[in-house]
């Protein structure tokens, strides 16, 4: 269904003067065909991870895909910039484990350089952010979501073999101590594994600046992890946090940014809490964002395999680059899906991993 909102066709947006095309285009926002205004891009600058997590690591997987053709750091930016006159506010670096790709916080620099760009934030395993953290904080990284499912160092070995809980945790500790804020805690929710534990995330946040992010498990990655019941609902999460006490909700602020998360706050902590429902709860009508993975490719929406290859209008020269950019940008809005189809747990043919497409 067309809105009156809805995008100019694809090819529309032709030519990098200031036409009164281009004007109104730009003052409408990148806007899909449900209207929605899509202001936040995830960049993957690396398919590939320094540990190995149950859920995003098929066993029958000897390694990570080698990185291909991946972006410059440069080309990245290039992108960034013309998206951000357009309507692009928010930026996250992923990965893979971005921090294991060199230099990252040269892409920092570069990115929190672009005006427009007003939210950058950067999601890593932690391990290798005591070495880099300072330098991404002195690069102008504010804020940082670190992973973590685990509060118990010999769990940890269970649910990322390849990694140390101890690693993790300095990481965390060092994100603190540079005074990077908010700084978030993803911890994928997973039925018999770390259900037992939510409480203790939960205190997590009475004793520190930290702000948990309960996930649950998306059918994306390992398929057989996901399909052996591990789904634990954050409807259930949420109960056994309102055992510490009366769940505040929390409606605006920097812990609760553009995202799809439901927070709430512990009556005297000094983190929160967020709760975010791939399956149960149905965010995508507040869908806000589109990824660009590693090799240069938009994905319009997590849950489908469905892309536009970004490289081509990347090596051009820069007169005919945002008009090319903008003309895949708009082929990329004409067909994000209203929403995943996790529920039916029909990976696409073409379905590729978290990692690879920047979760
Ligand atoms: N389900 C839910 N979350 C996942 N992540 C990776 N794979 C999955 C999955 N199958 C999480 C990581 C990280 C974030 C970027 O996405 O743990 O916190
Ligand atoms: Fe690495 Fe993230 Fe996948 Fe874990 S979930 S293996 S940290 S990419």
């Amino acid at each position: 269904m067309q809105t009156p909102d809805a995008p100019s066709p694809a090819g529309l947006y032709t030519t990098n003067a200031p036409s009164e095309q281009n004007v109104r285009l730009r003052e409408r926002g990148m806007r899909d065909r449900f209207g929605r205004l899509i202001e936040y891009l995830r960049i993957s600058v690396t398919d590939r991870c320094n540990i190995r997590c149950v859920y995003c690591v098929p066993e029958s997987d000897k390694g990570y895909e080698q990185d291909r053709n991946l972006l410059e750091y440069t080309q990245i930016t290039d992108l960034v910039s013309v998206l951000a006159q357009h309507g692009l506010r928010r930026v996250r670096i992923t990965g893979g484990e971005p921090l294991v790709r060199p230099n990252v916080p040269d892409l920092v620099a570069l990115l929190s350089a672009i005006p427009g760009v007003d939210d950058l934030s950067l999601s890593t395993n932690g391990i290798l952010l005591p070495r880099y953290v300072k330098a991404l904080k002195d690069n102008g990284l504010r804020r940082i979501n670190i992973s973590l499912d685990t509060l118990q160092p010999a769990k940890f070995r269970r649910v990322s073999p390849v990694g140390k809980w101890e690693d993790v945790w300095q990481g965390i500790e060092s994100a603190l101590e540079a005074g990077l804020s908010p700084v978030k805690i993803n911890c994928v929710l997973m039925r018999g594994i770390n259900d037992d534990e939510v409480q203790e995330f939960a205190r997590l946040t009475l004793r520190y600046p930290l702000h948990v992010r309960f996930i649950e498990l998306m059918p994306i990655g390992n398929l057989e992890f996901y399909k052996k019941e591990h789904v634990f609902p954050v409807g259930m999460a949420k109960t056994a946090c309102a055992q510490l006490g009366e769940l505040m909700p929390v409606v605006e602020g920097e812990a609760v940014g553009g995202g799809p998360a439901d927070v709430f706050r512990v009556p005297g902590a000094q983190g929160t809490l967020g709760f975010i429902g791939a399956c149960s709860a149905n965010f995508c009508a507040r869908c806000n964002r589109m990824r660009l993975s590693a090799d240069g490719y938009l994905y319009p929406c997590l849950g489908h395999g469905i892309r536009v290859d970004m490289k081509p209008a990347l090596s051009l020269p820069p007169d005919q680059r945002e008009s090319a950019i903008m003309q895949r940008m708009e082929q990329a809005l004409a067909v994000k899906p209203e929403g995943h189809q996790f529920i039916s747990v029909i990976p696409h043919a073409a379905f590729r991993t978290m990692r690879a497409i920047g979760g």
